[in-house]
């Protein structure tokens, strides 16, 4: 494991960059300010090696970017409507970042706080953040403790697990929020990329990205991925759901029981060969095309990146889970173990 400050943060806080890198030469950098992915290099079919995530070339683009780059989402990943829930009676009033709602944790989410690193190398290369959120951060109750623990295997598998604990009752859902653009190349799209997902249905949303609480059969829905099919394809159909979403940005329920680590999603790239798996134990798997991204984003080399040059495969619970009763509950109470295991495994095909 190698170990370099990567800046300074305002308050003249520093932050360090990770490299860890495996026997087949993939190499991940990973920064301790959001626990962010900063780079991940995996081979093509030729065993050519590309960088396949968006990202900033400095410390500066993560702490003012907005699209949430590589990082660890948290304490709640995607929506919460109007920011309220209740628990156990109560009811707390998140930060409304995002129109009326609460998004990905809030203003100061847990993308943008700086986590204690903790590099170990065991039988293969792996690394481990702890971020404490107090009570009260962003509107949460209950001082939450969440370690994340990246590893690199030796099958070209980056394995991330989630362990948080909870001093009061509150709620948990963290996610990754890697951009991946298998091609290496971040002045093309994402829309030739072929994805699958291992799942008949999506949890359906209004216009403000909320949950109906209903579950739609993604049969004759452009949002049917359950052969490989083109990004672009089917991309502009006139579809209530990819206008709401402008795009894709809706959560898939894979199938099979959450709580054992399972296939949910492939994608591939034809042209560079790279195949990306993704493995999870979660009840849902939010696809986002990168609908937001609007060329105000220069990222790594000073690339614009503009509309889908990138795409998210966020394995979490669903969204607004707090207000819908009927989904799989994020809530953690002192005592019981969050835990998530989800993995992004490389090969070429
Ligand atoms: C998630 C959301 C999107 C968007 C991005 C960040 O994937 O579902 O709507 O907010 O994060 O830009």
């Amino acid at each position: 494991m190698k170990t370099t400050v990567f800046g300074k943060l305002p308050d003249g806080r520093e932050v360090h960059r990770y490299l860890m890198a495996n026997k087949a030469g993939v190499r991940v950098e990973i920064i301790d300010y959001g626990a962010t992915i900063t780079s991940l290099r995996v081979p093509d079919r030729n065993g050519k090696m590309d960088d396949v995530v968006l990202g900033y070339d400095s410390l500066e683009g993560y702490v003012q970017g907005t699209a949430y780059f590589g990082a660890i989402v948290g304490r709640y990943g995607n929506r919460i409507a109007k920011g309220k829930f209740q628990l156990d009676g109560k009811e707390y009033q998140l930060t409304v970042n995002d129109g009326e709602n609460h998004l990905h944790g809030g203003r100061t989410g847990f993308n943008k706080v700086l986590w204690d690193a903790n590099p170990a190398v065991s039988s293969e290369p792996s690394l481990e953040m702890q971020y404490v959120s107090r009570e009260g951060e962003e509107g949460y109750p209950g001082t939450v403790t969440l370690k994340v623990r990246y590893e690199l295997t030796d099958a070209n598998e980056l394995r991330i697990e989630y362990e948080g604990a909870t001093e009061r009752p509150t709620i948990l859902n963290p996610t990754q929020h890697s951009y991946f653009n298998l091609s290496g190349d971040f002045t093309k799209t994402i829309l030739g990329h072929q994805l699958m997902i291992e799942s008949d249905s999506i949890t359906p949303v209004d216009q403000g990205l909320i949950p109906t609480g209903q579950i739609l059969n993604v049969e004759n829905t452009p949002l049917d991925f359950r052969v490989p099919t083109a990004i672009g394809a089917r991309i502009e159909d006139p579809d209530p759901q990819l206008a709401f979403g402008k795009g894709y940005d809706h959560n898939w329920v894979p199938r099979g029981a959450a709580g054992k680590v399972r296939k949910a999603a492939e994608l591939f790239d034809p042209a560079s060969g790279r195949l990306m798996t993704v493995l999870t134990d979660q009840p849902g798997i939010q696809f986002y095309s990168g609908n937001f991204l609007d060329g105000s984003a220069k990222g790594k080399g000073g690339i614009a990146y503009q509309r889908r040059t990138g795409l998210c495969l966020e394995a979490q619970a669903f969204p607004d889970t707090p207000n819908k009763p009927q989904f799989p509950s994020v809530t953690l109470r002192p005592g019981q173990v969050y835990r998530q295991t989800t993995i992004y495994r490389f090969s070429t095909r």
